[in-house]
């Protein structure tokens, strides 16, 4: 399976720093932040990785990662969003390097303490559809919440006022083939963005959504408040392990 990592949008929450240079440059702890999601995606046994860019500073990810020989990649491919369209529209400009195949699909600003290795493996076998992972979040309204009825997944809403669960769908995605038609039918929400929220949406209400639950800490970082809660769970992950 192929991995993408979504990188692009503006970065405009985390002004002025992003003014100088790129969001997912900005270090977590002793690291940039695109370190860890490309960690994530190298250590589940990814080896096809592309890198959706955009905002400022486009260049410095070439500079940082090159073709991925510290990560152990024989390459790694690179494209650019122009603006900040959405999730879903970075998404949309992987179709060719997907080229027809299952994908792994993280957010430049997730960072996953555990591995996912097992779940890439479990979605290689699952026939169709998509695989989503659930955190259970003190604030959830900041996310994509699912609603759940009974054992099932009902329906996620993006950054609900009242949200009806405590579990936040995280940055991690795995999607089959027809993700890109999905795509190419949405329509952009209030925010004017191509929401991923739907295209999981697209696939719960198929009824071909699997769902995990992630284990060990996960944070987004896209947000200052975020950037250093992600920066403390890494350090004190660091200072028990040495
Ligand atoms: O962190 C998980 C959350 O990420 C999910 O729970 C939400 O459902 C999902 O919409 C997203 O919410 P955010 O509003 O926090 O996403 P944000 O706009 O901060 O973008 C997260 C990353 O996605 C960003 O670091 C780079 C990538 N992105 C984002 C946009 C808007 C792009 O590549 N292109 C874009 O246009």
């Amino acid at each position: 399976m192929k991995g993408i990592i979504l990188s692009g949008g503006t970065g405009t929450r985390m002004s002025p720093c992003t003014k100088v240079t790129n969001k997912h440059l900005l270090p977590i702890y002793s690291k940039p932040m695109i370190y860890y999601p490309l960690e994530t995606l190298v250590n589940a046994g990814i080896k096809e990785i592309l890198i959706v860019t955009g905002g400022n500073s486009p260049g410095d990810f070439l500079k940082l990662l090159g073709n991925g020989k510290e990560f152990g990649l024989k390459e790694i491919h690179y494209t650019y969003q122009e603006g900040a369209g959405g999730i879903a529209e970075a998404l949309g400009l992987a179709e060719d390097f997907a080229d027809n195949g299952k994908v792994a699909v993280i957010l430049g600003d997730n960072i996953f303490e555990g591995s996912v290795k097992s779940a890439v493996k479990d979605f290689m076998d699952q026939p169709m559809g998509a695989k989503l992972f659930l955190k259970r979040v003190t604030d959830p309204e900041r996310f994509g919440v699912a609603e759940i009825r009974g054992k099932k997944i009902v329906g996620i809403e993006e950054k609900p006022k009242k949200p009806k669960s405590q579990y936040a769908v995280t940055g991690l995605y795995m999607y089959d083939e027809k993700v890109f038609d999905v795509i190419k039918t949405l329509k952009p929400s209030r925010r004017g963005e191509l929401e991923i929220t739907d295209v999981n949406n697209f696939y719960i209400k198929q009824g071909t959504a699997t769902f995990e639950s992630v284990k060990g800490f996960w944070s987004d970082a896209g947000t200052f408040e975020s950037l250093l809660r992600a920066s403390n769970l890494v350090a004190k992950k660091a200072s028990q392990s040495s």
